[in-house]
């Protein structure tokens, strides 16, 4: 199938693929005009209906003398410049040496590829064979400052979506300095818009935000280094009537975890620019003669189905296009981790006792979690020194691996390769290796300082100490954790004309250890972190298939961050634990069944003290791993629906359907017990089959039957609530807050 089809008389680009369109072409000025994106369209080629120049007022500027209807100023580009005539904010700014910003990139040549060339040093989707995807490269030039910038667009077969980059080139004698840098800008013919953006803060990550556009700049970034708790490198753009089941909603994502922009900028006639890429802001990259500089990735997701439309294009893209193909679909380990359990005061005896534990749980995996190493007891020392806290470990870190594995579990073990402690001996011997401000002293965050990770003499250190752990302990999992924001950023390695180049730079090392490292290890798993979230983002996603999307782990309070992480993330990406109760973060006291309900949507395990637990409570948790494991492809491979945003009221609920509609796992939550609602309450599905006859098992085991249409259409009865009957009438109840259900459901072959 052809997905690219040029008209090279009329300089025309279609890319579609029967789901979205999106065309643009060459304008008479020689740059590139954007023509439409969205639901897939034939076009008999009348572009301009498309392109309608709007009508100039007095006030408008124009490039030629004797049209004034042609400017910039109003007309939806590819990638625009400021200052000739457009005076929104560009995609691109070159600082040249008599001190003008001013550049003309023109089409040059194109070249159309099967499949998708990689992106040189940065993660981005990728396919695993030609037939999936085509991708076409733009190559425009700018004739005064001799640059050549590429735009490069790919469309994958069986998704609808569309991913950008851009690369520049300086094809010249001169040395430039680039100060601006999207990956991706694109302008709508209209304002009638909402804008979503997942928002947050440590421990209460990606809650979804929706906001009417106004006229004028919104935007959301983040300055913090890393992509950050506080804002994802997501927004949407859903059309005014959409809805989460139906209308038009275009998704952007960034293919980066360090200092993002993500912009919407309404102009004086209502047309809607989207710019996403690094952060300008204190951005500076010279580029040398022959020099380039590579943008990261934009991916352009599109559903005219809504909201759940919309995340089902960038779960797939995610699942079948990012994450390593190697973990797909092959089961995740359900882990134990330490973290909560004993914090950093342990020792070989107590680890060795919660690791029987979890064997008699019926767990895969042992984490341990931060405080194994130097002298680390508590968070004020050691980051940087990994080797082996003998006090707590006196037979080493082998051993204990050893023995773990002999009980029957696999080891896992977390690291926070890009910090240390001034209280280390890593810093002792290289106080150099700290990002921090020639005479300025250096902030803390958690007690810790940050690794100049633009220093590749540093990447290689901790490249080799975790290589050489890897190997002692045979680890099969790493969690990467990352817990303060860059501040007083700097490089004691890079002349004063490059410290713009640093937090890039930073990233690129982050980047070149997560690939050094799972190339050299393809088995082992990687969970990324950051304090919970403050790194989740496809950058991330590409190397650590898993996240730790929060280190809040009150199930309440997590319905809200998965149903918000999910909006553009799979659910087999979100590490999604069962932790004590009362929960540490809110206090907050809730059944094991309810903690476990919600953890099971996402790749499941543990983080508290099993030692201690009844024999009651072991029997549950065993039978919750269980249908964790019996259930697990659905959460891997399965579309995710969401039924009932807990941001709405008292309820969630959503579901996990596979591709043929032929088996579900739905869970319904209620936050607050109700007195006398009086209403039957039913909870309708979706993504099932009409006509086909489904088995649905309960919470309790208990199966009825119905008919898919009776599933989608009235729905599955849910539980009543306290009336004063007092469980007299035969209708199931629920009593108490935080109460949850669980339905599986099966199709059958006919009625039985
Ligand atoms: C961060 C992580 C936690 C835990 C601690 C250890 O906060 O998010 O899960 O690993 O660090 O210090």
């Amino acid at each position: 199938m052809m997905m690219i089809t040029i008209d090279d008389n009329r300089k025309q680009f279609h890319l579609t693929n029967g789901k979205i369109s999106y065309l643009f072409h060459v304008m008479k000025n020689g740059q590139l005009g954007h023509l439409y994106y969205g639901k897939a369209i034939k076009t008999a080629g009348h572009i301009a209906d498309f392109q309608r120049y709007n009508i100039p007022t007095p006030n408008t500027t124009h490039l030629e003398a004797n049209d004034p209807a042609f400017t910039m100023e109003t007309t939806r580009q590819e990638f625009p410049v400021f200052g000739a005539t457009d005076f929104r904010e560009p995609a691109l700014s070159i600082l040249q040496d008599n001190g003008s910003h001013i550049s003309n990139f023109v089409f040059d040549s194109y070249r159309v590829v099967k499949g998708k060339p990689m992106l040189e040093g940065l993660p981005a989707t990728y396919v695993t064979s030609e037939e999936e995807a085509e991708t076409i490269e733009i190559t425009l030039y700018d004739a005064v400052t001799d640059m050549e910038l590429l735009l490069s667009y790919t469309i994958f077969k069986n998704v609808a979506v569309i991913t950008r980059h851009a690369r520049v080139t300086n094809r010249g004698e001169a040395t430039l300095t680039l100060d601006r840098l999207l990956s991706g800008s694109i302008d709508f013919p209209h304002a009638d818009f909402a804008m979503l953006q997942l928002s947050g803060a440590w421990s209460r990550e990606r809650h979804l935000q929706e906001r009417k556009l106004e006229s004028g700049i919104q935007s959301i970034s983040s300055l913090r280094g890393s992509s950050s708790h506080s804002q994802n490198p997501f927004l949407a753009l859903k059309e005014t009537d959409a809805t989460e089941f139906t209308g038009d909603v275009y998704g952007f994502n960034l293919v980066y975890s360090s200092n993002f922009l993500a912009q919407v900028e309404v102009d004086h006639y209502e047309q809607t620019r989207v710019s996403m890429g690094i952060h300008p802001f204190g951005f500076q990259w010279k580029l040398e003669p022959g020099e380039s500089f590579q943008a990261p990735e934009v991916v352009m997701a599109f559903s005219s189905n809504g909201l759940n439309g919309l995340s089902k294009q960038f779960h797939n893209v995610y699942r079948n296009h990012l994450i390593n193909q190697k973990w797909l679909d092959a089961p995740r380990p359900v882990m134990l981790n330490n973290w909560e359990a004993t914090y950093h005061d342990f020792n070989e005896e107590i680890i060795l006792a919660i690791a029987k534990e979890a064997v008699d749980l019926d767990l895969d995996l042992f984490v341990l979690d931060d405080g194994w190493f130097g002298k680390r007891n508590s968070d004020t020392t050691s980051l940087g020194d990994w080797f082996v806290n003998k006090e707590k470990l006196p037979n080493g870190l082998g051993k204990l691996a050893q023995d773990i594995r002999d009980l029957g579990l696999d080891f896992g073990l977390w690291f926070e390769p890009e910090m240390v402690s001034p209280d280390s001996d890593l810093y002792r011997e290289h106080p150099d290796w700290v990002v921090k401000t020639p005479g300025r002293s250096a902030s803390y965050g958690r007690n810790q300082w940050v690794l100049d990770f633009s220093n590749k003499e540093v990447v290689a250190y901790l490249y080799e100490r975790m290589r050489a752990l890897i190997e002692e302990t045979q680890l099969s999992y790493i969690k990467w954790d990352m817990n303060r924001n860059i501040t007083e950023a700097y490089s004691s390695t890079l002349p004063a004309a490059q410290q713009g180049e640093f937090y890039h730079r930073y990233i690129l090392g982050v980047y070149q250890l997560y690939e050094n490292l799972t190339s050299k290890f393809p088995d082992v798993l990687f969970e990324s972190c950051a304090g919970g979230g403050g790194r989740f983002d496809p950058g991330m996603l590409y190397y650590a298939p898993q996240g730790w999307i929060s280190d809040n782990t009150d199930p309440v309070e997590r319905l809200h961050i998965q149903y918000g992480t999910s909006i553009a993330y799979p659910i087999s990406s979100f590490g999604t634990h069962v932790s004590a109760t009362p929960n540490h973060q809110t206090g907050r006291t809730t059944s094991l069944s309810f903690r476990a309900h919600v953890a099971l949507f996402g790749t499941f395990g543990y983080e508290l003290n099993p030692l201690g637990f009844s024999a009651e409570e072991k029997v549950e948790i065993r039978k919750q791993v269980a249908l964790y494991k019996q259930h697990q492809h659905l959460m891997l491979t399965g579309d995710f629906i969401r039924l009932k945003n807990p941001a709405d009221g008292n309820e969630a609920a959503w579901m996990m359907v596979n591709e043929t509609g032929e088996e579900a796992l739905v869970s319904h939550y209620r936050i607050l017990a109700e007195s006398n609602p009086g209403k039957m309450k039913f909870l309708r599905l979706k993504g099932l089959e009409s006509d086909a006859y489904y088995r649905c098992q309960d919470t309790e085991g208990v199966v009825r039957h119905y008919y898919g249409s009776e599933l989608m259409y009235r729905g599955i009865p849910l539980k009543g609530e306290f009336n004063g009957a007092n469980g007299e009438l035969s209708i199931p109840m629920q009593i108490g807050d935080f109460q949850s259900e669980i339905f599986y459901i099966s199709k059958e072959e006919g009625e039985v």
